[in-house]
């Protein structure tokens, strides 16, 4: 970006950030996510300290939002509001427990209590003599702004406490929200009257606490839980015991509090709202895990940003907006060329996403995407993260249109679009790198030939040493061929040819997935070496027989006739054959491959309840699986009892490994 593309870029972002300030300050109307808003307001700071020449009085970077709405006054807090120590992994919040007992090392009983984390706007109420004397934003942690007339207007407040063990002084803190349900009513309200819609019920919450009449509140119905209680009523020791009281005081307490023992009680509050969370009226964003006792709360005191004894467990929103900045073209194992967009990295349930699928050509087009669009990301079902819109109303005249390729990004030759598909092709597949590369990468794959030490940087310095082109080359690699290359020393030499070798006794069914023929899944090969029984009368099929096949319809039976009817794929079978691949189905096999857990691999982590670990190897053995002694990503399950091992659970998150308990366990034996 050059001077005057700067200056020019710095007078339309504060012209947009001013706008939707105003909106949101004066009117209460959100516009656009928070995360949006911060990132215009970022990019603007950034301009500016680098162009500070056009560093102007009005900025708003030297303004925070709310020093806009000139109507309330600041009250200092008596404790400053502080924050909560956040995180997005289970793994952390095993940390945070393990923490707490070390820092306690004296005590026995700890218990935690685990609460909703409500998503609005956090107040703190100080009440004199049981009667509401004001109420204070959270603000800059130190000194909020006064809404007390507009806390007033909130109908579950109570404004006087009339009972007799009132303290002279008390102080309660909540969160402020909006229920989901009248904030529809409300938009739909505003759709009729064609009025900008607001985007979420916080938003919503916050910019009515804003607003100068406190009477809008009582007409938009705000509501606000408690959830913690400062006083120096000595009868009080626990935060559960507050939170009783506050109820019996007339406070509006959610009805959600557990109080939990161990890592696996959290554990479960914490899958168990997840699960019930889009059921409730108002958003929360996560749970809250707080250490239960008063005077180990304060033993364990607070840093300068949050306290010791809580944490935040947030569930990542499913949908976030970010920038494009490239696209990107992956060439797969069967010519099919997809798109890649490149994004700003954000976190996503639970994950940095950099990537996102793009699908196909027809899909760019569908969205007119042009590069450095804004973009949302949504995680659906799949891992995939995917781009599922564009807001066009940030792009400039200068952005570029994303262009679909007409030729191969790798071996430039003309791409083709199938007629029954959108996907668009290289057909070069017996000399494109990627596809010769990504069909190996196949083959080895676990549920393939299964050859772990044939990753992507092996196969990488294989081609680029022009050892192997085909999978069949595997087959007659010498140790003179691998030892050497690049950090290839006599162990890893050995290892790689061990499990090439060893990937010649892999049954019949996996020989013919780890071809690779287009739409043969695990399952379909299953059926077709169950009902062929051998290579030999599998190509020789015609598409009557291979559609008499369970589960096998016309566009697998043309698939797999098509695959074999290439001669290079003629030549591959011969070799494999030579080469000892199982190509035929051995009765025995059929068998062994059919147990339950065949091929599963289970790692065992702590002390169950109803089996000994004995047993319970006994049963994954006799199910056909292995349990072994560590998490390595060819793990499948981590079975878990009482008081696993951390590190393992730690781990089993990394690898994105399913964590059984045994109740989950049992249910898969019972599939
Ligand atoms: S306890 C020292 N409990 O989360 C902080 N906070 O970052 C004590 N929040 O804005 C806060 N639900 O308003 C606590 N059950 C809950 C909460 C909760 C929502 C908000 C709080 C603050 C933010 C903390």
């Amino acid at each position: 970006m050059n001077e005057a593309q700067a200056k020019k870029k710095i007078q339309e972002l504060k012209a947009k950030i001013h706008y939707y300030n105003e909106k949101y300050y004066q009117q209460s109307e959100s516009l656009i996510s928070d995360y949006t808003f911060d990132q215009m307001l970022l990019q603007l700071q950034q301009l500016e300290q680098k162009y500070p020449q056009y560093k102007t009085e009005d900025t708003p970077t030297g303004n925070v939002g709310e020093k806009w709405n000139q109507h309330t006054n600041s009250i200092y807090h008596k404790y400053p509001m502080l924050s909560l120590n956040n995180t997005y992994s289970e793994a952390e919040i095993i940390d945070f427990v393990e923490r707490i007992k070390k820092l306690l090392p004296h005590e026995k009983n700890i218990t935690f209590v685990c609460e909703l984390k409500f998503d609005g706007v956090a107040v703190s109420m100080t009440y004199k003599d049981g009667i509401l004397h004001h109420a204070v934003t959270r603000g800059d942690g130190e000194k909020g702004d006064d809404i007390t007339a507009h806390m007033k207007m909130i109908h579950s407040i109570p404004l006087h406490i009339t009972q007799k063990n009132i303290p002279s002084i008390m102080e309660v803190r909540g969160e402020v929200f909006m229920h989901k349900n009248t904030f529809n009513a409300l938009n739909d309200q505003r759709k009729k009257n064609k009025e900008n819609l607001w985007s979420n019920p916080r938003n919503t919450a916050s910019g009515t606490l804003k607003m100068l009449d406190p009477q809008i509140v009582s007409q938009r119905s705000l509501d606000c839980y408690c959830y913690a209680l400062s006083t120096s009523i000595s009868y009080i020791k626990t935060h559960y015991e507050g939170i009783q009281q506050l109820d019996q005081w007339g406070f509006n307490i959610s009805p959600t509090y557990k109080i939990c023992k161990n890592i696996q009680e959290i554990m479960h509050y914490i899958s168990l709202w997840e699960e019930k969370k889009d059921k409730l009226s108002m958003d929360i964003d996560g749970i809250v895990i707080k250490v239960n006792n008063i005077a180990q709360q304060k033993t364990l005191g607070l840093t300068s940003k949050s306290p010791r004894w809580a944490i935040a467990y947030k569930y990542t929103p499913e949908v976030i907006t970010t920038c494009l900045e490239k696209v990107t073209y992956q060439i797969g194992r069967t010519g099919i060329i997809t798109p890649v967009a490149h994004i700003k990295p954000v976190l996503l349930a639970g994950t940095v996403v950099k990537r996102a699928s793009l699908y196909n050509k027809d899909y760019i087009q569908k969205l007119q995407l042009h590069l450095y669009d804004k973009v949302s990301i949504a995680k659906g079902g799949d891992i995939i993260p995917k781009i599922i819109a564009v807001d066009a109303t940030y792009r400039s005249e200068e952005q570029r249109r994303v262009k679909f390729p007409t030729h191969c990004p790798a071996c430039n030759m003309l791409l083709v679009q199938s007629e029954s598909e959108k996907s668009i092709f290289c057909v070069n597949s017996r000399h494109c790198i990627p596809q010769l590369k990504g069909k190996l990468m196949h083959f080895a794959h676990r549920k393939a030939m299964n050859i772990g030490e044939l990753g992507t940087k092996t196969i990488d310095l294989l081609f680029k040493y022009k050892r192997i082109a085909t999978p069949a080359d595997l087959y007659t690699l010498r140790f003179q061929d691998i030892y050497g290359l690049d950090g290839f020393k006599k162990l890893s030499t050995e290892n790689l040819l061990r499990g090439i070798i060893q990937s010649k006794a892999v049954p019949f069914k996996h020989v013919l997935f780890a071809l690779g023929i287009r739409y043969v899944g695990i399952t379909a090969a299953e059926k077709l070496a169950i009902h062929f029984q051998d290579i030999v009368n599998l190509m020789h099929a015609s598409l009557e027989d291979l559609m008499a096949v369970p589960e096998v319809g016309e566009k697998i039976a043309q698939s797999v006739q098509h695959f074999f009817q290439q001669k290079e794929n003629q030549i591959l079978i011969e070799q494999l054959q030579a080469a000892g691949v199982q190509c035929k189905i051995h009765k025995q096999v059929v068998l062994k491959d059919r147990l339950h857990l065949a091929q599963k691999k289970f790692v065992i982590s702590g002390i169950f309840e109803k089996y000994d670990r004995e047993k319970i190897k006994k049963i994954i053995s006799d199910a056909g699986g292995k349990v072994v002694n560590t998490i390595t990503t060819k793990v499948d399950y981590l079975l878990i009892g009482n008081k696993p091992g951390s590190q393992k659970l730690q781990l089993a998150h990394k690898h994105n490994i399913t964590i059984l308990q045994e109740k989950g366990f049992k249910k898969l034996l019972e599939q």
